[in-house]
């Protein structure tokens, strides 16, 4: 069989995407963002979004297939993120895939976003080793994953048991006046500031009753701490070191990760680490893992940034995964699973 060639498409937040993949190769990848429009707002304003995506769908889908000199019949699949995301999002771009898959008479596959996110690092770095791990950090999800395959087979190792890294930077973000998204704030901030300036919890080193939980993440006691120590400075009409704080939060946030992330690779034997998700752009993270992937013998896998956020190409590539595993496409009436695990 020849390379297939896979449209994805991408709705599940802010980002309206659409790219082309022929087996390793991307053909086109347009981003259209929501973004600003959400900024005055301190955080994605579910009706905007929905409503852009309706706007963006077609100009976004016309320009992946133009730009890669298609049209939607020369593919051999559609595919589409169906979960996890906000649900009106879905809708959009769900309805909007399964109407072109129909008009050209093609297989469709609703995909799991979170592993879109593990699967576009092969067009970076190649095929998958095996016992790869994946750290999948962003808005939403903060995720250890280990790729047993990624089109049939994904174990949770561990995930958050409350906030996400990025909710947890753009949640103090706010409280230092940072526009959304606050995180890249926080990194560029960070750089200039002293990390051991002030004294921040590592989230979750021991678990609930006692239990350890070697592999879960826990931000909200993180961000809890460090918005109490801004109040508390505030309210003794001290200045705020934001640079400091900025600092502190990020070598907390980056090296509970980076240790869980190791400890993982040992305890599965696993010499190769993916980071995926809008927080893998993190400074402090990237640098951090690599520091530690060089102490651990652990090739450390960071895509370029632009495949890091949300975007179409993630998608096609786990589509082309599919299409090359034999998996079943998905029956035509599919639904979108907000909360998909
Ligand atoms: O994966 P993504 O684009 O969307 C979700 O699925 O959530 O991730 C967005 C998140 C936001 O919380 C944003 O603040 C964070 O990624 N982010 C960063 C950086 N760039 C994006 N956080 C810290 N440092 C950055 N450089
Ligand atoms: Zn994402």
């Amino acid at each position: 069989m020849n390379e297939p060639v896979v449209l994805g498409i991408e709705s599940t937040c802010d980002e309206t995407a659409a790219a082309v993949v022929r087996g390793h190769d991307l053909l086109s990848n347009v981003v259209a963002s929501s973004m600003d429009e959400h900024a005055r707002y301190g955080g994605v304003i579910p009706e905007i979004a929905s409503r852009a995506h309706a706007e963006a769908f077609v100009p976004v889908v016309s320009k992946a297939l133009a730009d890669a000199g298609m049209s939607v019949s020369d593919v051999d699949a559609i595919a589409v993120s169906a979960g996890p995301g906000l649900a009106g999002c879905l809708a959009v771009g769900v309805s909007g895939a399964k109407a072109l898959a129909w008009a050209a008479n093609k297989p469709i596959y609703g995909i799991n976003h979170v592993i879109g996110h593990i699967a576009v690092t092969q067009l970076q770095f190649g095929a998958f080793p095996p016992d790869t791990l994946a750290l999948i950090v962003s808005g939403g999800h903060t995720s250890l994953l280990h790729v047993g395959d990624v089109a049939r087979h994904i174990d949770v190792v561990g995930t958050t048991l409350d906030d996400a890294a990025g909710e947890c930077f753009d949640k103090v973000a706010r409280l230092l006046g940072f526009p959304y998204p606050g995180g890249p704030h926080i990194d560029r901030h960070a750089q200039a500031g002293d990390p051991h300036a002030i004294k921040v919890p590592q989230g979750l080193t021991q678990g609930r009753a006692g239990r350890e939980h070697p592999y879960d993440f826990s931000f909200s006691g993180v961000k809890t701490a460090v918005a109490r120590w801004i109040e508390e400075r505030r309210a003794q009409g001290l200045d705020v070191p934001v640079d400091d704080v900025c600092a502190s939060l990020a070598d907390s946030v980056a090296g509970v990760l980076a240790r869980k992330a190791m400890r993982g690779c040992e305890q599965y034997g696993s010499r190769t680490l993916i980071v995926g998700g809008g927080f893998s752009a993190n400074s402090q993270l990237r640098a951090k893992l690599l520091e530690v992937g060089a102490e651990h013998g652990v090739e450390v896998r960071v895509p370029e940034l632009r495949l890091c956020t949300d975007n179409g190409a993630m998608v096609a590539m786990l589509g082309v995964n599919l299409v090359e595993a034999g998996v079943a496409p998905s029956s035509p009436d599919f639904p979108i699973d907000s909360a998909m695990p």
